[in-house]
């Protein structure tokens, strides 16, 4: 059982936000961020239309500043795959400056192509306002995000790293807490769904004795609100059965 008392954070926040600093703890929490070779639109997506929806975290003194319009609030979402669920939550929630995160090239590749039609130029295709994509290590952006800025943030499906040796490189983990609930608004959300059975067992373990947030929700029918995700479809489909919880800040 694992108690983790307030403020003993592993890995330090950074200020102020248009500093970021891309030195990380040496762990490396994805897989790989390459898989099969990109076609030619696939290239043309990441080199022409990835740098008008990218973040920024320089020239801007606070997140709201990377949009077009105001957000009421701001949401995170950390590995999104192939970015079913950052889609769906973009266009039900248009008030939300939502900020996806995914290091995956192929994945992000999935995501531009649902933003970019076809027969439309990259350099020229429309930026959704309210849309915004990190494609670096998330981890980077939660140290430079400003306190109290995130109001909800989703981990879905996180890689599980099953073997024991490579627990620190699970998202969830005791040095990743604090950092969280920096940035997350009083009372802010955290959303996590797992079908990994070491993983769901890890987050109950992690998550049960420690002071930064308390869980609101449990339950293994995901919630009509939550778009579903590629992951959980292959769970479905390989008989395992997710956990869906929602964490909130203490
Ligand atoms: C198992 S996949 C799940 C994808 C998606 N959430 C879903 O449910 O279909 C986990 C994803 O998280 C991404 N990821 C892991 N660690 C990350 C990090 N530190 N920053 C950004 N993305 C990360 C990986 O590249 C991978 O695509």
């Amino acid at each position: 059982m694992t108690i983790i008392q307030k403020g003993s954070c592993g890995e330090s926040a950074q200020e102020p936000f248009s500093k970021t600093d891309s030195s990380l703890p040496k762990d490396r929490l994805y897989g790989r961020r390459r898989g099969h070779p990109l076609r030619d639109r696939q290239k043309r997506l990441l080199s022409d239309y990835l740098p008008r929806i990218k973040f920024p975290t320089r020239n801007i003194k606070h997140p709201f500043e990377a949009f077009a319009s105001q957000p009421r609030a701001l949401w995170l979402e950390i590995g999104f795959g192939g970015g079913e669920h950052s889609l769906a939550q973009h266009q039900i929630h248009s008030d939300i400056g939502y900020i996806a995160c995914e290091v995956f090239e192929n994945g992000i590749c999935s995501l531009l192509s649902n933003l970019v039609q076809e027969d439309v130029k990259e350099t020229e295709a429309t930026v959704p306002n309210m849309l915004r994509i990190w494609n670096e290590d998330a981890r980077i952006l939660i140290r430079a995000l400003p306190e109290n800025s995130i109001e909800k943030v989703f981990l879905l499906f996180p890689d599980p790293w099953p073997k024991t040796r490579h627990a620190k490189r699970r998202f969830v983990h005791p040095e990743r807490l604090p950092l969280l609930h920096r940035i997350l608004t009083p009372k802010g959300q955290w959303h996590i769904a797992s079908d990994d059975p070491t993983y769901q067992a890890w987050v109950e373990e992690t998550m049960e004795n420690q002071p930064y947030f308390k869980k609101i929700m449990q339950t293994n029918k995901r919630p009509e609100s939550w778009p579903s995700t590629r992951y959980e479809q292959k769970a479905y489909k390989a008989g395992r059965s997710p956990i869906f919880w929602i964490f909130e800040k203490s």
